[in-house]
């Protein structure tokens, strides 16, 4: 899912994201919530209508905020209270609210509140994370009473295996019809991250969807895949876009760098997203030294391209029972820049 924070894709149109594969985008509760407002979003007729995007949506808790805006926030076993980033007005999500909000806005998969801790807190906030996530989890199923929005499940616990069991163990029993792994990507090493899949997902039901959250590297997306991961967000491809990284099928491309200046080539022969059907590697270079919008526009569309390129070729290997070598191809190509 690329990230639509706000309700956009930045810089992309629906149309654009549905040539290149996508299927599902991601929004965010506690930023939507603060600007235009759920209410202003659900009289507007809704996320989908608003944003004129009619596949399905993920939206966010707001449980990431809590790790990503520490600084801004108190929270307790009733609430998070926030301090917007915005003017400092206050945003009160509570179990049921976080749930009211996403209904406003209308997602199709919606997720539970929950507390996110960064990877270097001690065990007692580890263990004191899931006992509130595990608590809340059991509120949003109780609040939710739609059967047109799928309300998933997050399990938290850290690095720690046992605190992973118990999160999922305890959210499992709640029959959510998907589970979502937190608290990943939140500054523990690659290593640890698989591991903690390697101990997460098969307590989680193996047919219902499992998504792992704000995960990640292209090379962290198939070695989470082959773990049994079958859904993902990052603001990796529209974020590195943006500021002129490149991913391709030999590995990461700086699109400032001078080498590109004369360059006719195209960014990547083996994709046929716009930026690299119809513009050389000299023109994006152009883009981004001379400050034109179509620069991060066209390496947002060819990064996610990329992305959801790869995932599919990753389900041929999978059916084609290759998926291992597959993972080194990847490895041994993805290196080299
Ligand atoms: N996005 C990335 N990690 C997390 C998490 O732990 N919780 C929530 N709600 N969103 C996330
Ligand atoms: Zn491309």
């Amino acid at each position: 899912m690329p990230v639509g924070t706000l309700g956009t894709v930045k810089g992309l149109f629906p149309d654009q994201l549905r040539a290149v594969g996508t299927q599902k985008l991601l929004a965010n509760t506690y930023h939507l919530a603060l600007r235009p407002g759920a209410e202003v979003v659900e009289e507007l007729g809704g996320l989908h209508r608003f944003m004129d995007w009619d596949g399905p949506i993920l939206t966010d808790s707001g449980g990431f905020q809590v790790f990503s805006l520490a600084g801004l926030r108190d929270i307790d076993d009733e609430r998070v209270v926030f301090k917007s980033h915005i003017d400092g007005s206050i945003l009160e999500l509570t179990p049921a609210r976080a749930i009211e909000i996403q209904q406003q806005l209308g997602a199709d998969c919606i997720m539970c509140l929950d507390e996110c801790p960064p990877a270097d807190a001690p065990i007692e906030q580890i263990a004191e994370a899931v006992r509130r996530t595990t608590l809340w989890a059991q509120l949003c199923r109780d609040t939710q009473a739609r059967d047109d929005q799928a309300l998933f499940g997050i399990v938290q616990g850290g690095i720690d295996q046992s605190q992973r069991e118990k999160s999922a163990d305890k959210l499992v029993p709640l029959d959510f019809p998907g589970y979502a792994i937190g608290g990943l990507s939140v500054g523990e090493s690659p290593t640890e991250m698989y591991r903690t899949l390697d101990h997460t997902t098969p307590h989680l039901p193996s047919e219902k969807p499992r998504y792992l959250m704000g995960v990640g590297r292209p090379e962290d997306l198939v070695e989470s895949v082959l773990r049994g991961i079958d859904l993902f967000d990052c603001v990796m491809p529209t974020r590195n876009g943006r500021n002129a990284t490149a991913f391709t099928s030999t590995g990461r491309v700086k699109m400032r760098n001078r080498k590109h200046m004369r360059d006719d080539a195209p960014l990547d022969p083996a994709c046929e997203c716009p930026a690299c059907t119809r513009y050389c590697r000299g023109y994006l270079r152009h883009m981004f030294i001379a400050g034109e919008m179509l620069g991060p526009i066209l390496l947002s569309l060819h990064n996610i391209a990329f992305y959801h390129r790869t995932m599919s070729d990753l389900r041929v290997a999978i059916l084609e029972g290759r998926a291992d070598s597959f993972r080194s191809e990847c490895l041994a190509a993805w290196e080299s820049e």
